[in-house]
């Protein structure tokens, strides 16, 4: 039971993202398509179900726990399972417990989720002009985004801002972005967009704009310093000298970052990844719901599933659509 999860390529996996709806209010034209088929809900992991599997990974040594989506927030009874989790950062066996939102739900839950004992928050924003926000969105309303974010601020949550970096989209937000999230204090993290699942027209490789030009860019303005620090997450960081903040970049084209992958994911639906990129993955809700009264069919579902954790993904836009991409959406996956 106790010893800790080390996969084939002796990566100790301590941290956990969890997908808890695929539903979304937003429709993010690189993430989904127009008209999405979301679960029934009887397909989703109850908060119970949920309860159980978090519960089970934190025994096996996962010290980090990111709720994502879809959209978390708007699955109704989500605070519940914040709340239920804070027993584990009480308890000291959880190091952090967080999430990755849109934010549009944020103005409303904020002061629950730092109740519950939330330090930090992700939240998605790929542009600070409130019409492009709205494109990009396709429903989101950008000065609703801003209240929450200003309500999480309130209630003492350190903010990171997610920014997917686009080509022709968000190239002239560059220094906006970056002096906006200073001003407020906030990291800022670009992620270069990855190819996955189906979303229409949309044709990726006119979206992707590689990080190394955008640092390129960054560093005709600012005084560039990388860091060493990692936050247990993908990124990797410099700091910027005459902010002093902190930029991350998510670089998963140009610059591999699979070596020291620490992480797997679930769904929402109870299927969990080891690659963000690969399509392998174990269903963890049959032993969930056939076990109900025992969870070592889990553990031991858990232990076989990392013993498969590959050494990395294989995105790639120099090869053709139907290899070099992974055909579920992220919101399946929570990124
Ligand atoms: P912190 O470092 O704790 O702030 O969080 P994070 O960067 O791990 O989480 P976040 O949800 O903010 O993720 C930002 C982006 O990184 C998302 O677009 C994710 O899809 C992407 N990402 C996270 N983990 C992985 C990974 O293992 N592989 C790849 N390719 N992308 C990842
Ligand atoms: N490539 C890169 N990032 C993506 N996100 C959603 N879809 C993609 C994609 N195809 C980002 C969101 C959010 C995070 C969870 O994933 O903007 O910040
Ligand atoms: Fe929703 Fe996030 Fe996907 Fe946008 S990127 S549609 S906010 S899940």
């Amino acid at each position: 039971e106790t010893t800790p999860l080390i996969d084939p390529f002796q990566r100790p996996i301590t941290y956990l993202r969890l997908s808890v709806t695929d539903r979304c209010d937003f429709r993010c034209t690189y993430c989904m398509a127009e008209n999405m088929t979301f679960l029934p809900k009887k397909e989703l992991l109850t908060l119970e179900e949920l309860d159980r599997v978090s519960t089970a990974f934190i025994g096996l040594g996962v010290k980090k726990l990111r709720i994502t989506g879809g959209e978390p927030l708007v699955r109704r009874d989500i605070m519940e399972y914040f709340r239920a989790m804070s027993r584990h950062l009480d308890s000291g066996a959880l190091d952090e417990l967080t999430l990755t939102t849109n934010g549009s739900q944020l103005e409303r839950f904020a002061g629950e989720l730092a109740d519950a004992g939330v330090r930090r928050v992700n939240i998605s924003m790929d542009s600070l002009d409130p019409q492009k926000f709205a494109d990009i969105t396709r429903r989101g309303d950008l000065a609703k985004v801003i209240r929450g974010l200003d309500a999480a601020q309130e209630a003492g949550l350190r903010i990171k801002i997610n920014a997917v970096a686009l080509k022709n989209f968000n190239e002239d937000e560059l220094f906006t972005l970056t002096e906006w999230c200073a001003e407020r204090d906030m990291d800022l993290t670009w992620i270069e967009v990855m190819p996955m699942g189906d979303i229409g027209n949309e044709n990726r490789l006119d979206q992707y704009w590689p990080l190394t030009d955008l640092r390129e860019r960054l560093e005709e303005r600012y005084t560039v310093t990388p860091l060493a620090e990692r936050s247990g997450g993908p990124a990797r960081y410099v700091r910027l000298e005459e902010t002093g903040q902190k930029i991350g970049f998510i670089t998963p084209l140009t610059h591999n970052f699979c070596e020291s992958c620490n992480r797997v994911r679930m769904t929402c639906t109870g299927e969990l990844y080891m690659c963000l990129g690969q399509e392998d993955r174990a269903d963890l809700r049959q032993p969930l719901r056939e076990h109900p009264d025992t969870d070592e069919p889990l553990v031991a579902a858990i232990r076989e599933a990392i013993t498969r954790k590959p050494k990395g993904h294989d995105f790639d836009y120099s090869r053709q659509r139907a290899d070099g991409q992974v055909s579920r959406h992220m919101s399946h996956t929570g990124g």
